[in-house]
């Protein structure tokens, strides 16, 4: 029978991707790169680090390609995913926060009521727009979500906020904060045996 590796699935780049590492090495988890190639082994046990695009995180855990992942909160809720959360990381913490241009008249979560909101977050917000009976059109991007209020795409944004700079430099302030989010470490649904004793090293 082939001998399976244990995956973990973490982000690629940014700022998750660094503490996820550091988390991993904590734990005795150490991972060779190997140039630009997407997996990385682990030193001594029968462990694959996968770097991926947070957004497809939710795919390989849902098929159960990957044993582990390390995703944010947000991700998570957003893409549905059906996985076991293990633990919280003390890492990642940002909110998830509807924003409007500094001048702009919308004032109030009320004054939302038939404007265009920009978000890479449709499911969460549109949750959270029908939990306070407010009606808009919710605009979905894929990244530069802070630039749709000056190009006159969408009238205020619902992104992630973290030190909120990316907001000052265009020129957006909070209106009103939707979601508290940090990492999580989480584990697949999907019944396989074997590799038991490589989960424990992350189960305990
Ligand atoms: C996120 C988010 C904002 C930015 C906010 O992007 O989309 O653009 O961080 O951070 P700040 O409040 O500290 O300025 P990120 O670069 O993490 O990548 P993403 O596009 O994959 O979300």
């Amino acid at each position: 029978m082939k001998n399976e590796r244990l995956k973990i699935a973490i982000q690629k780049k940014g700022r998750i991707s660094e503490a996820s590492l550091a988390f991993l090495n904590s734990i005795g988890l150490r991972f060779t790169p190997n140039g630009h190639y997407l997996i990385q082994k682990c030193e001594d046990k029968d462990i694959d680090l996968i770097l991926l695009r947070d957004d497809d995180i939710p795919e390989y855990v849902n098929r159960g390609i990957a044993d582990f992942a390390i995703i944010g909160q947000n991700v998570l809720l957003e893409k549905q995913l059906n996985a076991t959360v293990i633990r919280e990381l003390d890492f990642a913490k940002c909110r998830l926060a509807i924003a409007v241009p500094e001048d702009s008249s919308i004032k109030t979560l009320n004054n939302l009521e038939g404007e265009r909101i920009a978000t890479t977050y449709p499911r969460l917000l549109k949750e959270y727009l029908t939990q306070n009976n407010i009606n808009c059109a919710i605009i979905p991007i894929s990244g530069s979500v802070e630039i749709t209020p000056e190009l006159n795409l969408a009238d205020a944004i619902c992104d992630v906020v973290q030190t909120g700079n990316t907001l000052k430099a265009h020129n957006l302030k909070p209106l009103v904060t939707i979601l508290e989010s940090k990492a999580l470490l989480i584990t697949n649904n999907v019944a396989k045996n074997g590799k038991q004793d490589l989960k424990e090293l992350l189960l305990k």
